[in-house]
């Protein structure tokens, strides 16, 4: 049976092997997937080692995206730009990487919640590794304008200045937030992990504005709240989730498996 896997760190509440298993349930594919806890500074070793056994990809976790990037000898565009990967595949003998997360994000948002990113005014919260994985994908909608506001100023700075060849981009201080409407604001922060309230000025939305977590379930609680105090309505990253997954699904090569 062709053997898959997620990596993660920690990798208990990963959904993925439940959502790998329905689809290749669905497509009557027979196939293992399972969730394995990375070891911090042993990525490398440990994915080598799956493939080794007869693992033919796996996706992976926080903390691994960027690891894996450095694991893979060829790479999709869009791992190339974000350098991050969440999709591992052998691909003519070569370690493939691939990133669906931004993909996933625009499919959810676009055909699930069906809002059009195109000349809307975006706010994306937070400036780490999972800003870092949408933002592409984001401009490539062309919005009519996309700020960046992450309490650490000089990394939505950095931010900026990654993807400018691809579209207009900008950062925005706190204190600023309120001479803008946005229609979407996208909480890419971990601060819902920790379970810390946001701090943010009232005035930057429209009564029609919505709210976007990429994370779901308990970590999306603290955004959640901020939105419905302000009555906003709100999505959590779940349909994200299943989306990257469905994109990952058919990189994984799991589809060629139905032909061998
Ligand atoms: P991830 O890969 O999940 O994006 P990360 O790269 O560590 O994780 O980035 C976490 C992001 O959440 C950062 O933008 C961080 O802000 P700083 O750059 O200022 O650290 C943001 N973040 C985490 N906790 C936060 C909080 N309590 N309030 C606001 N932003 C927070």
């Amino acid at each position: 049976m062709k053997k898959y896997a997620v990596f993660g760190n920690p990798i208990e509440h990963s959904m993925s092997p439940l959502i790998h298993a329905y689809f290749a349930e669905n497509l009557g594919i027979k196939l293992t997937y399972d969730a394995i806890l990375g070891t911090v500074g042993k990525f490398e070793l440990e994915a080598k080692n799956f493939l080794k056994m007869g693992g033919k990809g796996f996706n992976v976790t926080l903390p691994f995206k960027q690891e894996a990037y450095n694991l893979a000898e060829t790479k999709s565009e869009i791992a190339e730009i974000t350098g991050s990967v969440n999709t591992i595949s052998l691909k003519d003998g070569l370690i493939h990487g691939d990133n669906t997360d931004g993909s996933g994000f625009i499919k959810d948002i676009k055909n699930n919640i069906g809002f059009d990113i195109e000349n809307k005014k975006i706010l994306l919260l937070g400036a780490g590794g999972a800003a870092m994985g949408i933002l592409p994908n984001i401009l490539y909608e062309r919005p009519l304008e996309l700020k960046i506001y992450n309490r650490t100023r000089e990394k939505a700075e950095k931010l900026c200045n990654k993807f400018l060849d691809i579209g207009k981009l900008d950062y925005v201080e706190i204190s600023d937030l309120e001479k803008y409407k946005f229609d979407i604001i996208i909480n890419s922060t971990s601060a819902g992990i920790s379970n810390e309230d946001f701090y943010l000025p009232k005035k930057f939305f429209n009564n029609d504005s919505i709210c976007y977590d990429l994370s779901y379930g308990a970590a999306s609680n603290s955004f959640r709240s901020w939105a419905k105090q302000n009555k906003l309505i709100f999505y959590d990253g779940i349909g994200m989730l299943l989306e990257q997954a469905a994109d990952s699904f058919l990189y994984l090569g799991v589809k060629k498996t139905i032909n061998n």
